[in-house]
């Protein structure tokens, strides 16, 4: 049986959901998706009653049928478990399997996700669910892989019933051992926060103004990932008795509080993401989303997708409006985007895409949730857009299995991401740079790859000529000792303000600052401040170029080898060092003390040498993003307009259009919402 993401051609799939629609139609529901070039459906994720209508009455002739026909059709299948609705007759008996709010309403039976990984019970149903569907069908010619789940902690990522406080003291039970180890690492002396037994631990609870001990707060946050993770390999190691060699297991992510990278390593052969790009759309939060890059932001979600699996899939492509009763409504695509948008996905490493979803509902809470065709089933503008897509991708088969290239890193950490959600010090300096980089990145034409710094390999890390951690706030000696090698081996690392001021429990040290990385950045940090509202943004001038120093700043102090390479002017402590290099081996470290506006990114990207390095291949306005993958030698670049408009691009080589095979050089039109693919 073929496959999906084998790197020999990027497939097309679509959400299709049998249990929806009168069996009359699923013939030819099925033959229509395959003659625009359809060939995998996902299927079953939220049908838990449709095999156990009533509890331990197990049912198994609705998929049976419904497989038989996709196998005499020839539609490949992935099942899912469906684990994210359990039904009515469950809840209700046990109500132990629900999550609540953190004061304590337990979440009921009518919408999703409602359930908890840690109820002891839940964990013994969703055992017996799995088995009992991944024995009876996992030998289906049809099926090439599994869903786990659907979207675990989408909507909520946050667990306060009773099994989780429960569960959350065995884990600190076996990661701290003794009480009087958890209550060093929380700090729990500051307002007499002291526990004497672990039954007093709980999940944070509702308390008098809700500034909950932090420390507390970030064991949480990692006890959550660690219950999603269980839960994960729980499906996963039950499936992988009964699935046919060859069959892969994923899940559809990413959302919060939760360790996808482990996920994957653990349970999982590759990630999947769902990309909603019309979410830049959205009525309902579009001044506050609105800003010019709309639905280019989805690219940073894609490049989270990448850093978690190098090649993954798309499980739910948006093909249609969004919305659902209490908000996320949203226009239908244009005439052009939903080429775009698969384009964006695999410009950034997706090779399969599953549209969402083949029909639109017509009950229920997602009847304005469009699938490519609307309630009638009638052809469609989408649905002739998506063969399109097929036949293009039929022109970009060895697209297939290439890698995402990119020369500049951004360093990230799960610990770090929790931390800066849970303290608005780290949180506002952590998002503001991170959609500076972004920007810059986005519109110099600099593609990057994020890099988990503790799921990451050395070598792969080593690959990256700049890496750009922006604010390193816990550090460990683990990452700090990655860091320095890749630095002693040639690799240039830029620090922005705030690294290492706090250890991996998010208490301050007493080291001098930056802590741990002060002699790998040969910087000290005597003082340090906001910048105040009422003051201009400080900066500093580096080698002709500026560099504001945005919303923080360290007033730094050369030690071990630093030199000084630019100081703060325009605030009372101009003439202060604010950006500090130390030589390591090979390679260079960087320290700015400010957070990054898009200014300062790409001051940075053009000083050291990586901002656009296609630009001697092709000229293109900054509205377009370009993204290249690159397979035995060839690259392929991507040229994705999100602009309603036309417009001119260069080509200052000759170059394949891979959709028409012919040479192209010069000036080249490409549509409003035009995608091209080169060879080079
Ligand atoms: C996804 C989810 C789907 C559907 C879709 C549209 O998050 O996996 O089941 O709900 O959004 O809302």
């Amino acid at each position: 049986m073929e496959n999906i993401l084998r790197g020999d051609k990027i497939t097309l799939g679509t959400c299709y959901y049998p249990e929806h629609w009168d069996k009359s139609l699923w013939e030819d529901d099925l033959k229509r998706m395959l003659s625009v070039g359809i060939e995998v459906i996902r299927i079953a994720e939220f049908a838990w009653s449709k095999v156990e209508y009533r509890e331990g009455e197990f049912n198994f002739d609705f998929f049976d049928e419904f497989l038989e026909l996709a196998a005499k059709v020839g539609m490949k299948v992935i099942f899912c478990t469906p684990t994210a609705t359990p039904p009515a007759w469950l809840t209700d008996k046990y109500p132990e399997v629900l999550n609540a709010r953190q004061d304590g309403v337990l979440f009921r039976h009518g919408a999703r996700r409602h359930y908890n990984y840690n109820s002891k019970k839940y964990l013994e149903l969703t055992a017996i669910i799995v088995e009992k569907i991944a024995e009876h069908y996992a030998k289906h010619e049809s099926i090439i892989g599994w869903q786990l789940d659907n979207e675990f902690n989408c909507e909520h990522w946050e667990f306060y019933s009773e099994s989780d406080s429960l569960a959350f003291r065995v884990f600190l039970k076996n990661k701290y051992e003794t009480l009087e180890k958890l209550n060093e690492a929380w700090g729990t002396m500051f307002w007499n926060q002291i526990y004497t037994s672990w039954d007093e631990i709980y999940v944070p609870r509702t308390t008098s103004f809700g500034n909950n001990n932090p420390h507390h707060l970030l064991d949480y946050k990692r006890f959550i990932s660690d219950s999603v993770c269980r839960y994960a390999k729980l499906q996963s190691d039950i499936l992988k008795k009964y699935i046919k060699p060859g069959d892969f297991i994923t899940t559809n992510s990413i959302f919060g509080n939760l360790d996808c990278c482990r996920m994957t390593e653990e349970s999982l052969d590759f990630i999947t993401y769902d990309s909603y790009p019309n979410f830049g759309y959205c009525l309902n939060d579009f001044e506050r989303m609105k800003d010019e890059l709309n639905d280019r932001k989805w690219s940073i979600n894609l490049t989270e997708a990448r850093a978690i699996s190098r090649i993954f899939g798309i499980m739910e492509q948006q093909s249609g409006s969004t919305g659902n009763h209490i908000g996320m409504e949203g226009p239908a695509p244009r005439p052009g985007q939903i080429t775009l948008w698969t384009m964006q996905s695999i410009a950034h490493g997706a090779d399969y895409i599953s549209y969402f979803r083949w029909r639109t509902c017509t009950m229920g809470s997602e009847i304005y949730w469009h699938g490519i065709l609307d309630y009638s089933g009638r052809d469609n503008r989408r649905l002739k857009e998506v063969g399109d897509v097929y036949k293009k991708l039929q022109c970009m088969k060895e697209v297939a299995g290439a890698r995402f290239k990119a020369e500049v890193g951004i360093v990230k950490d799960y610990d770090n991401g929790w931390d800066s959600e849970l303290d608005v010090w780290h949180g506002r300096i952590e998002w503001s740079s991170r959609m500076a980089w972004f920007k810059a990145l986005e519109k110099s034409h600099t593609p990057f790859d994020f890099c988990y710094l503790d799921h990451i390999s050395q070598e792969e890390l080593n690959g990256y000529k700049v890496l750009v951690y922006p604010h390193a706030v816990i550090l460990t000696e683990e990452g700090v000792n990655k860091l320095k090698n890749y630095v002693e081996q040639g690799g240039i690392l830029l620090l922005g303000c705030r690294a290492g001021y706090k250890d991996s429990t998010g208490k301050c040290v007493m080291a001098k600052l930056p802590g741990l990385v002060s002699d790998l950045c040969g910087t000290d940090i005597p003082e340090y401040s906001y910048v105040a509202p009422d003051d201009a943004v400080p900066y500093a001038i580096w080698n002709g170029k500026k560099l504001p120093a945005a919303i923080f700043n360290d007033l730094l102090a050369p030690v071990n080898g630093g030199k000084v390479e630019a100081e703060y002017e325009d605030a009372y402590y101009a003439g202060t060092p604010a950006l500090i290099s130390k030589e390591t081996g090979k390679g260079k470290t960087y320290y700015f003390g400010g957070a990054f506006t898009e200014e300062t990114a790409l001051s940075f990207l053009e000083g050291l040498g990586v901002a656009s390095p296609y630009k001697d291949v092709l000229t293109l306005p900054a509205c377009c993003e370009i993204s290249v993958r690159e397979k035995d030698g060839i690259k392929y670049i991507f040229v994705l307009n999100y602009s309603k408009e036309n417009i001119e691009v260069t080509l200052h080589n000759e170059l394949t259009n891979l959709y028409t095979g012919a040479i192209e050089k010069g000036e080249v039109t490409l549509e409003g919402y035009g995608t091209k693919v080169y060879r080079l």
